[in-house]
């Protein structure tokens, strides 16, 4: 258990102030692009008028696509947006302790300290539950951003044993599960009518520049009616509405689980070659995303022992970002040295292994050490990315 006050601003991969990047790993959106029914209604949504403030025939067709009652559906301006809104309910119905996975997605801890509420980070289900000995909201990202692992039926169990045992509330964070290469999600049904799930379809749809997610609130829940009234008039905009409603449609599902093994390809050939040039991907990742060491990093300190400050071992990151080329450095998920990778297609990982060669030097790339010095040398002085 790892417990953290100081304020800390999350930390994002995708665009940033710089110039444009040309080859985003960084980001973990499905990288074919956006199904194009979906694309369509984004773009042919009706900006001339507000949407419905109710959302009324959105809540009945996603609610129907998910089976549970319209009321059950709780439309958000996106992932991000949900976490805020839990967090301050949360507050409000008097808890004052959240657990969140660790590394897990910066938002959690950072929603919680916002409030002044206590956070509890754990690497496991045994530490979580250990550190539900009074009443949470707790977080669950599966898969989880950034190592893509997943929980296993026992995971589940041992969770839905301590949430019973103290009236904690969880929160299941599904924004990569249409983006699930390996397997199936274990949640079983029964906790999944118990528990909050967020649904943030924007990413697999590689349309994360429309804010646009959902709640799916629990069967019996006493905060659903604190959440609608937080939410600010209209939370969707009319891109938003129509993103979500385009989702929930068999052929955009059937197109995105159709297109699992060709990323799954591209993920297996992308590791293969990068480990060619000396990452060390962490195994585990059932998503289209997966943390890998650098090449030349060496282990580090255990993860509870490391600030977001601490500058990695070689900033290559930094210096493939002078050529276009962005890679999630992992300093903020406590792992300097390591960056979360995507799948990307062949032509950017081509890129990346040719800037990978001219930076550190073709002779040297299989885990030979690099310092500073070189990169000085090939790049001119390198700032630290926070
Ligand atoms: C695990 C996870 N949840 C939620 C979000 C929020 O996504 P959005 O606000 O775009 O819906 C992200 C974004 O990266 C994420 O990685």
């Amino acid at each position: 258990m790892n417990t953290r006050s100081a304020t800390t601003l999350p930390v994002h991969g995708g665009t940033d102030a710089g110039p444009p990047v040309l080859h985003d790993f960084s980001t973990n959106a499905h990288p074919s692009g956006p199904p194009p029914a979906v694309l369509e209604a984004v773009l042919s949504a009706d900006r001339h008028r507000y949407p419905d403030p109710a959302y009324a025939m959105l809540r009945a067709h996603l609610g129907d696509w998910h089976g549970v009652a319209p009321h059950r559906v709780v439309p958000t301006a996106g992932g991000a947006e949900a976490i805020r809104r839990l967090s301050l309910v949360a507050l409000l119905a008097g808890i004052r302790r959240v657990c969140v996975p660790q590394p897990g997605f910066g938002d959690y801890r950072a929603a919680a300290e916002a409030l002044g509420l206590a956070v509890v980070g754990y690497a496991d289900t045994q530490a979580l539950a250990a550190a539900m000995d009074q009443p949470c909201l707790v977080w669950i990202c599966d898969p989880c951003n950034p190592t893509g692992a997943t929980f296993s039926a026992a995971d589940w169990a041992l969770v839905a044993r301590a949430c019973r045992d103290t009236g904690s509330h969880v929160v299941v964070d599904q924004a990569y599960e249409p983006l699930r290469l390996l397997g199936s999600s274990a949640l079983p049904e029964e906790m999944a009518n118990r528990v909050w799930r967020l649904i943030c379809p924007n990413k697999a749809l590689a349309l994360t520049g429309v804010r646009a997610a959902y709640l799916l609130a629990p069967a019996h829940e006493t905060w659903r009616q604190r959440m609608e009234t937080l939410a600010s008039s209209w939370v969707l905009s009319a891109e938003g509405e129509a993103l979500l409603r385009a989702w929930a449609c068999e052929r955009v599902k059937d197109g995105l689980m159709a297109s699992r093994p060709l990323l799954r390809q591209w993920g297996d050939e992308q590791r293969a070659r990068l480990a060619a040039c000396g990452f060390e991907p962490m195994a585990g990742s059932v998503s289209n995303f997966w943390l890998a060491r650098l090449p030349g990093a060496e282990a580090g300190l255990p993860p509870g022992q490391l600030s977001a400050a601490t500058p990695a071992p070689v900033d290559l990151v930094q210096a493939l970002r002078t050529h276009g080329i962005k890679l999630r450095d992992a300093r903020s998920f406590q792992r300097p040295g390591w960056v979360r990778l995507s799948v990307q297609k062949p032509e950017a990982v081509d890129a990346l292994v040719q800037a990978l060669h001219q930076l550190t030097g073709r002779h040297r790339l299989a885990g030979a050490s690099l310092t500073d010095v070189d990169l000085h040398r090939i790049t001119g002085p390198q700032e630290d990315v926070s």
